[in-house]
């Protein structure tokens, strides 16, 4: 199994999907450790309750971006962890990160990119009035949601209603990300 980590600062559902990837042995992938920037992150409960170590580093305790990502890597590297898998982790990712894990960090954001890139990407396609959005997993480079697209996919926005289109994403990014992540791990 291809041991990942799995960084996230929210509630954790596509890390849920893909543990429960893993554990229907759809994935060849082992999550060493769950990576968060937020100690009260829903995240921390689903790892705990399936066993899987957490990290909770608060960036105000660090001095440097560098000097936090360095706490960071030096886990992974203690983890032998091969790539990241960033689910929901709403922090750029800095050059530390980066050369350690060169070409081995994707994200999932909820868009089609490069649309609407950043935060709260599904209020800023309700916003905008756009009548199709989507999802988009990607490998991740020093800019905001910025790196080669690896698989897209469309979802139409229900008007006027923001709660049902991100329930919708959210069912597409689960199964988005896991179909993803059997192509790459391999
Ligand atoms: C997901 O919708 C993910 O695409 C988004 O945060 C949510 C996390 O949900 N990520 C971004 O917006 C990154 N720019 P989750 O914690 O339930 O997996």
């Amino acid at each position: 199994a291809i041991p990942i980590a799995v960084f996230a600062s929210g509630s954790g559902s596509n890390f849920q999907a893909i543990a429960e990837a893993i554990e229907q042995q759809q994935l060849h992938a082992k999550i060493e450790l769950v990576v968060t920037d937020k100690p009260d992150a829903y995240v921390i409960k689903r790892a705990e309750s399936k066993g899987i170590p957490v990290l909770a580093v608060h960036p105000k305790d660090f001095s440097s971006k560098e000097e936090y990502e360095e706490a960071i890597l030096q886990a992974l590297r203690e983890k032998k962890v091969e790539w990241l898998i960033l689910a929901g982790y709403m922090r750029l990712v800095g050059h530390t990160l980066l050369q350690g894990f060169a070409s081995r960090i994707v994200n999932i954001h909820p868009s089609l990119l490069p649309s609407f890139t950043g935060k709260d990407a599904i209020g800023q396609a309700m916003d905008h009035g756009v009548k199709i959005t989507g999802v988009t997993v990607h490998y991740v480079d020093e800019g905001m949601d910025t790196g080669p697209i690896i698989m897209q996919k469309a979802v139409n926005v229900i008007d006027n209603n923001r709660e049902e289109t991100e329930a919708v994403i959210h069912a597409v990014e689960h199964d988005l990300y896991v179909a993803a992540l059997k192509d790459i791990l391999k």
